[in-house]
């Protein structure tokens, strides 16, 4: 992967079609537009912190049926978001606590997406193929997550 998916995104989230003012349509192209250019995933998606039930909920993704619910701190994703940094799992079954959503996967990526500022949720990419995610692709993918925090910010409306 190379840099080249962050201009493919600006160009794609530039065009008027593509703007819109709320959430949930932009994290939905955001999902499908990462599931189509980034190799090997066989699922990418959103999960999102819901302040008062101190969680994380499903938001928009690419790929089959997943839990919706994530406690605090719990799984890949819980854990990247408790402690606000990104996390690159090479092999989920070596991962105390990882959250299995679909038998397939077996490396994960999470990076955690903030807006305004604020932290709202995490990018969640999931993989066949074992240790999947480099630091290359870590570095890009979180340059990418920050347009869309910044997209999101953007929007006047934010649910
Ligand atoms: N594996 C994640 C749960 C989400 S699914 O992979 C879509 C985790 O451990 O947090």
């Amino acid at each position: 992967m190379d840099q080249l998916i962050l201009e493919q995104f600006d160009a794609i989230f530039a065009d008027e079609e593509y703007r819109t003012e709320n959430q949930v349509s932009l994290l939905a192209n955001a999902s499908a537009f990462i599931k189509e250019l980034v190799p090997d995933l066989n699922w990418a998606g959103f999960y999102l912190w819901q302040p008062e039930a101190k969680r994380l909920e499903l938001g928009p993704f690419q790929g089959k049926l997943a839990c919706a619910l994530i406690a605090n701190q719990s799984g890949v994703c819980g854990t990247a978001f408790a402690q606000q940094k990104a996390i690159r799992v090479a092999n989920v079954h070596e991962f105390a606590g990882h959250i299995a959503c679909d038998a397939a996967t077996n490396s994960e990526m999470v990076i955690p997406l903030s807006s305004n500022q604020q932290p709202i949720g995490v990018l969640d990419l999931d993989s066949p193929k074992l240790n999947r995610f480099s630091e290359q692709d870590q570095k890009i993918l979180t340059e990418l997550v920050a347009k869309i925090g910044q997209l999101l910010a953007n929007n006047r409306q934010t649910n």
